[in-house]
């Protein structure tokens, strides 16, 4: 089933000139990037965007790393884009994640005050939506 979902290369990626990269592995699995920007993102916009995590202990460090500088924001589509993408992504912990994966590649070791993993996915098709909405306007 053709799907979008938010796709946002963090502020290390952009700071280690992994952009190029990422984007290729997006593009080599046959998914289309349909919209893309770059911004830094705002406190406002990651309390919505993270409302889940909003009070968690990580939290603090988490608004900090994702407000050091400019992100990729971009929208992508395909069939089951979705699970496929946080398949690319590798699993959360960087530490963790398979080797191959865009986080055991390219992310660095946790624990830190919050994981550096260089790129987020939604996780569900109506987190897509709502994300895709707040992100796009
Ligand atoms: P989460 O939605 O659980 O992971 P994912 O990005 O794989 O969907 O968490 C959102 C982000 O919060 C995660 O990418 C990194 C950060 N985070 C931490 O820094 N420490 C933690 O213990 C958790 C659970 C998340
Ligand atoms: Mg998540």
């Amino acid at each position: 089933m053709t799907e979008k979902t938010l796709m946002l290369i963090k502020p290390d990626g952009v700071q280690r000139a992994k952009v190029g990269e990422i984007i290729q592995r997006i593009e080599n699995k046959g998914y289309q990037i349909v919209d893309m920007k770059m911004l830094t993102p705002t406190k406002a916009l990651l309390d919505v965007h993270y409302a889940e995590h909003v009070g968690k202990p990580y939290y603090p460090s988490l608004v900090d790393y994702m407000t050091s500088g400019p992100v990729v924001v971009m929208i992508g589509e395909g069939t089951n884009i979705v699970a496929g993408w946080r398949t690319l992504m590798g699993e959360t912990n960087p530490t963790k994640a398979a080797p191959g994966t865009i986080r055991g590649d390219f992310g660095r070791e946790w624990p830190q005050e919050a994981m550096m993993n260089v790129v987020h996915g939604s996780d569900s098709v109506a987190s897509a939506q709502r994300e895709i909405s707040l992100w796009f306007d």
